[in-house]
């Protein structure tokens, strides 16, 4: 067998079995053999690992490139650029519809436009539905799923997104007969706009305030009736950026009883509390997200244990990059001096970071290797309908990421001029890695060289993924009574 690159001397890591000792042969971007002592030929490149791991490629189910509602930050070129150089080759960004949109057609075709020939890691488009009439549910989402956009995201909150329940339920209805996979933002909208109005009454409105406004009890209830909801429809859903203990621990009781509940968490919710949200000079705008940070370490703790214990199936950066210092950036919420964090953009920026971050979880013992593949690799791929991702094995794609072997990488403290990003911050700001992606691979093409020329891809390395059906998100054919969904 001959091969174009053959990668020796690592510890590949799958989200199942780790070994040592086996070779990684690669021929026209897929990994064709996994064995000792592959043969080079004359025109073979040889990859050392110097006993490293080596882990797939990072799939980002989660990001938001270029969003017509989101004015600055990341485009499709420098968003899969910054991806790439964190580790992750597969992102999967929103085609988002505006509420006046009738049709879905033409927004998918302008987003996809923005993509094409741009991107520097391979790419899915999920849609945001908005408006879902008749016509779009019924007629549309087929032609969707056709063109390989196998998911969608719904929101329970935000004035321009939200949808009522009834809708959601009519979604489910076409999601579960398509083998869509169904991903909802949950967040009780009334509670928090409510909140929101009595603290501007009281002149509570710096950053801060933000995070008070969104209680951990509006996304607990808001998760309790999406899986309610999809229990009811026999639809399997995904939540979402989860960030509090109870939200979880109703996702892990909906997957006690077998319902096809699926949870996301992010690197934010990992590491970072809400008093970052304070701090001099409006900076804690730039750790404005939602779900906010959450107020206590046994929070970050919870959201461990369950990246551990198998309640989230995915781990997503939702990078929601928005400027700090830019017009329509998160400067955007200082009104003639005055702070107005229901005016700041929500989102942080992340994909660079999120695998490095959850590899510290692993280095420190949080989280096995396995754990590290498993959620930010392997499921999302499977969750996604990406047959060829997320899985070191012949057959595959070979996008491939090559930690430093152990001790081998200066240890450093993180500063936003290290990143490849087009955000004039990070959130991560500071923080020490002790290791970081030093090869990235994309379909055998070496795109991210840490130590000899960094980011060393071309723009339009990427290519659009066309996805199938989730193999993991599956109706179970469970009813709540007699009644059955349409089909
Ligand atoms: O704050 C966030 N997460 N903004 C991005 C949009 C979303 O809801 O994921
Ligand atoms: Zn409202
Ligand atoms: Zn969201
Ligand atoms: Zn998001």
């Amino acid at each position: 067998m001959e091969f174009d690159t053959i990668v020796r001397n690592g510890i590949i890591a799958n989200a199942n079995d780790v070994v040592a000792g086996q070779d990684i042969g690669i021929k026209d971007g897929v990994v064709t053999c996994i064995g000792t002592s592959l043969q080079a030929s004359a025109s073979t490149t040889i990859i050392d690992a110097q006993g490293a791991y080596i882990t797939p490629g990072g799939v980002d189910s989660h990001v938001h490139l270029q969003q017509r509602n989101a004015p600055t930050g990341d485009t499709w070129e420098t968003g899969t650029r910054s991806a790439v150089c964190g580790g992750t080759t597969t992102v999967i960004a929103f085609a988002s519809q505006r509420r006046q949109d009738e049709s879905i057609i033409p927004v998918v075709a302008e987003y996809s436009a923005l993509a094409e020939s741009n991107c520097a890691c391979d790419y899915g488009i999920h849609l945001i539905l908005t408006n879902p009439t008749r016509d779009i549910v019924r007629k549309e989402l087929p032609l969707m799923v056709e063109a390989g956009i196998t998911s969608v995201k719904l929101y329970m909150t935000y004035d321009p997104l939200k949808l009522r329940d009834r809708e959601i339920l009519d979604i489910m209805v076409a999601t579960r007969s398509l083998g869509m996979t169904t991903m909802v933002h949950a967040e009780n909208h009334d509670m928090i706009e409510l909140i929101i109005e009595t603290l501007e009454e009281r002149g509570q409105t710096d950053p801060y305030y933000h995070a008070v406004s969104r209680p951990q009890i509006a996304e607990a209830e808001a998760t309790y009736r999406a899986i309610s909801l999809s229990e009811l429809m026999d639809t399997p859903i995904l939540l979402v950026h989860v960030s509090s203990m109870v939200a979880a621990k109703h996702i892990r009781d909906a997957q006690t009883r077998l319902l096809p509940i699926y949870g996301e968490t992010c690197p934010h919710y990992l590491y970072l509390l809400s008093d970052k949200l304070r701090g001099e000079h409006f900076e804690g705008a730039k750790c404005v997200c939602s779900p906010p940070l959450r107020e206590k370490p046994e929070d970050l703790q919870a959201m461990w244990t369950a990246v551990a214990n198998g309640t989230f199936t995915t781990f997503s950066s939702d990078h929601a990059p928005s400027k700090f210092n830019a017009e329509g950036g998160k400067i955007a919420g200082l009104v003639h001096g005055k702070a107005v964090f229901k005016k700041i953009p929500n989102g942080l920026p992340g994909v660079e970071t999120r695998q490095p971050l959850l590899f510290a979880g692993v280095l420190d013992g949080k989280i096995t290797i396995q754990d590290f593949v498993r959620v930010s690799c392997t499921n999302p791929a499977k969750l996604y309908g990406l047959t060829k991702k997320g899985v070191i094995f012949p057959g595959y794609d070979a996008d491939l990421c090559i930690w430093y072997p152990e001790g081998k990488m200066r240890p450093f403290q993180l500063t936003n001029d290290m990143l490849n990003h087009d955000i004039d911050y990070t959130p991560f700001d500071g923080t020490a890695f002790k290791n970081w992606p030093r090869y990235t691979m994309l379909r055998g093409k070496i795109v991210w060289n840490r130590d000899e020329g960094g980011y060393v891809g071309v723009k339009g390395d990427g290519i659009y993924l066309k996805r199938a059906a989730s193999t993991l998100a599956k109706p179970k054919n469970v009813f709540v009574n007699e009644w059955r969904p349409p089909m």
